[in-house]
């Protein structure tokens, strides 16, 4: 006999599963959610597999309709550490199977990718990668998130989703570099303009929008000469033309900037960085807030085969329990070391955004909520190459590296960028700040100075 609360239970579940289903037919996982409907067992059966399927916010929203009391916090240090309610736990459940075993034998020939299972195949998720995309779609409060192999991927999807032969697209010139050679290689070759505009240009991208324009990315702060972009007027001068904007949010760990807040339509990380937090793991993400959204992302990410392991996802579940408390280390500490580097007659700028030498500071001040572990300095006109290089050279505690995000303090010199605005030569080095001891780091820049004259 089955408890009456548990059949409740279980026909609402089964009615969430049918919600479910509807927002990932497009990525081929549909089943046929009345026969779930007429079956509590398999309902229940079905939420235990699925849980993380969907984005657990919506699941939460739809629970509260059916007159469930739990509440969504908004808290989101506490959420990254742990879930205080039953369909989290503390531990991961790690799922790798790549083929699902079914537990039924029938084939729909009608419509043949309906198989009657939440899961049918590797590549269109599995339970690990979903509870994943589920968690960065609560914490960056989207409807919908896609978990790809990298920060690339993830922005070359985006691309290949909005753009077409004969379309435009506007990028920052102080987006990431990669994105660059993604327009100027792969989306020349299919006849798809990449115009570059100066990071500060606000509302005046109006100017620069033209009738094939299919895309605005934005990036902010911007990398290395970390620009902050008005993301708000960028928006206000896109909506007008229906032209969707895209930001690359990994700065922010989609944590310190609201991007769906701000107007954003798509909003992409590389996991790689504060997710995975340990310099060990390559994954991305995108994100939409819409369902008409949520499906041309969902078509092309199937098409291309961008499944990701369930070993990964594990890494960057468990880089989301320490997330919070990392990133409030991280911002005293680079902000502490930042101010002393402001200090040195050596240095010129400090291009940190909560710093006033950084361009768009005033508007991280009103968009922000906080600052991450990444900035630059440059050095004064009359401080030679050699002695710059000199210097990276002699840091101990700072190791010579591009990425950032991990536990271990970095530092670039780079040669000029090459930008049309504030090209700052070659006098430009980027930190990234670890989590080893901000004294130590302090001691360890000062030395280096020193060493490098
Ligand atoms: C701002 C930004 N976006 C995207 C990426 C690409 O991420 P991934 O290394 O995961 O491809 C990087 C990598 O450095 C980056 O700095």
């Amino acid at each position: 006999m089955i408890n009456p609360e548990l059949l409740t239970r279980a026909q609402q579940y089964a009615e969430l599963s049918k919600i479910a289903l509807d927002w990932e037919r497009p990525l081929g996982n549909g089943t046929d959610g009345a026969v779930w409907k007429s079956n509590v067992d398999t309902a229940v059966k079905v939420l235990e597999r699925e849980r993380g399927y969907y984005n657990e916010r919506d699941a939460y929203l739809r629970l509260q309709e059916y007159g469930f009391t739990e509440q969504i916090d908004d808290f989101w240090i506490p959420k990254l550490v742990n879930y205080c309610d039953d369909l989290w736990t503390i531990e991961m459940d790690f799922i790798t199977k790549s083929p699902y075993i079914l537990d039924f034998a029938k084939v729909r020939i009608d419509r043949p990718p309906d198989f009657g299972g939440p899961y049918t195949y590797g590549i269109y998720g599995t339970p690990t990668t979903l509870k994943l995309a589920a968690r960065i779609a609560e914490i960056e409060k989207a409807r919908h998130t896609f978990i790809v192999p990298s920060g690339q991927a993830a922005i070359a999807l985006i691309y290949l989703v909005y753009c077409q032969a004969g379309s435009h697209a506007l990028m920052p010139e102080s987006a990431y570099a990669n994105s660059r050679e993604i327009a100027d290689d792969l989306l020349a070759g299919f006849d798809i303009e990449v115009e570059s505009y100066d990071p500060m240009i606000g509302a005046g991208i109006a100017g620069l929008i033209r009738p094939n324009t299919k895309l605005i990315w934005t990036e902010s702060p911007g990398s290395i000469t970390m620009e902050v972009q008005d993301i708000p007027a960028i928006v206000a001068a896109a909506r007008p033309h229906k032209i969707p904007v895209a930001m690359d949010n990994t700065y922010a760990a989609g944590i310190l900037f609201d991007a769906f807040a701000h107007g954003v339509d798509v909003s992409m990380q590389a996991l790689t960085k504060y997710v995975g937090g340990h310099s060990d793991l390559l994954l991305g993400t995108v994100s939409v807030q819409d369902d008409a959204a949520m499906r041309q992302v969902g078509r092309i990410y199937r098409l291309l085969g961008l499944a990701v392991s369930p070993d990964d996802c594990n890494l960057a579940l468990r880089g989301l329990q320490t997330l919070g408390i990392r990133l409030k280390h991280l911002e005293q500490s680079a902000l502490t070391i930042a101010k002393w580097l402001k200090t040195r007659p050596e240095v010129a700028l400090v291009l940190h955004p909560a710093l006033p030498d950084c361009p768009g500071h005033d508007i991280w001040k009103r968009d922000f909520t906080g600052s991450a572990s990444v900035f630059s300095i440059v050095f004064q006109d009359d401080v030679s190459v050699e002695r710059i290089v000199k210097f990276v050279e002699a840091l101990r505690l700072f190791k010579i590296g591009y990425s950032w995000g991990g536990v271990t303090s970095l530092a670039m010199a780079y040669a000029s960028l090459g930008r049309a605005n504030r090209n700052y030569g070659r006098q430009l080095v980027r930190f990234n700040i670890g989590l080893e001891e901000t004294d130590d780091l302090i001691a360890d820049l000062d030395q280096g100075l020193i060493r490098s004259t």
